[in-house]
């Protein structure tokens, strides 16, 4: 079944999205969720409230990005540099990510969603592990969005895995070094079978890319917004959506006369 933009029920049910022009809608959305700290803070609360806030936006953005028709959205949820944090905050959002894991697995595997983890996960609490090991094979063949979920990556260490993979295989006699081409090294990817980000949304207002998909983003559209991560909801994505819209993608070419 279809579940493009232009069907009664979605109009129906996001009124605002239905300004979107359904044809020319990004096929695969990236975010960075930025600013779950500042948002507590705002309230006096604790950052991990944050947090807590944060995983209710990506559950509007993820249902929101599926109704639309969206292929693929893939979520910075964790970096290699945040390890950094106070041990607290830390295994505060291991817990978190274990128990939305747990809590959410069968609404994902009734909405056809399909999820993957990117990053290294050997260093991710066994528990967590296991969740992610089972919810990645019991959405492997959903036929909706694949939602890609960006935990202790990278773009560094996921550039430096690809070269030493293909290090290997060609110092086992499998792969000639002249055959390495652009191909190659995309196919050694955490992201390997999904097309390049067409657009990237980072939140709370901060211009940087902070070792997001450092390949991958080569000719993504940037939109920076100031909402914090937690107060991202429909009207930020159509913002979002809609300065994608009004971009024009020339992937160093030039604009069509
Ligand atoms: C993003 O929010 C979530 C993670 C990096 C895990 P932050 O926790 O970075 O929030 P700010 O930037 O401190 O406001
Ligand atoms: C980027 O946010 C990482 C995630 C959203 C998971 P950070 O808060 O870690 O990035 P910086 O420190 O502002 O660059
Ligand atoms: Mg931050």
């Amino acid at each position: 079944m279809s579940r493009a933009l232009a069907t009664d029920t979605v109009t129906a049910a996001h009124a605002g999205l239905s300004k979107l022009d359904g044809a020319r809608l990004p096929r695969h959305v990236a975010v960075i969720m930025d600013g779950n700290g500042r948002w507590a803070k705002q309230r006096n609360l604790p950052r991990v409230m944050g947090h807590r806030e944060g995983v209710e936006a990506l559950k509007r953005t993820l249902r929101l990005c599926s109704d639309l028709g969206i292929g693929a959205l893939t979520a910075y949820a964790f970096s290699t540099e945040n390890w950094s944090r106070p041990g607290e905050e830390v295994s505060f959002l291991m817990t978190l990510f274990e128990r939305v894991l747990a809590r959410e697995l069968h609404a994902l595997e009734q909405e056809q969603v399909r999820i993957r983890f990117l990053g290294d996960l050997e260093p991710l609490p066994p528990g967590l592990q296991r969740l992610i090991a089972d919810a990645t094979e019991r959405t492997a063949a959903n036929s909706g969005i694949h939602f890609n979920v960006c935990t202790n990556y990278g773009g560094r260490a996921e550039l430096v895995r690809a070269a030493r993979r293909l290090a290997q295989r060609c110092a086992a006699g499998e792969l000639d070094p002249a055959a390495i081409d652009e191909q190659a090294f995309t196919a050694e990817l955490h992201t390997a079978g999904e097309r390049d980000p067409d657009l990237l949304i980072r939140t709370s207002g901060e211009l940087r890319i902070s070792n997001f998909l450092l390949w991958q983003l080569a000719y993504a559209e940037i939109h920076i917004t100031d909402v914090l991560w937690p107060d991202f909801d429909e009207a930020a994505l159509l913002g979002a959506l809609l300065d994608y819209q009004g971009r024009q993608r020339r992937f160093g070419g030039v604009d069509p006369c």
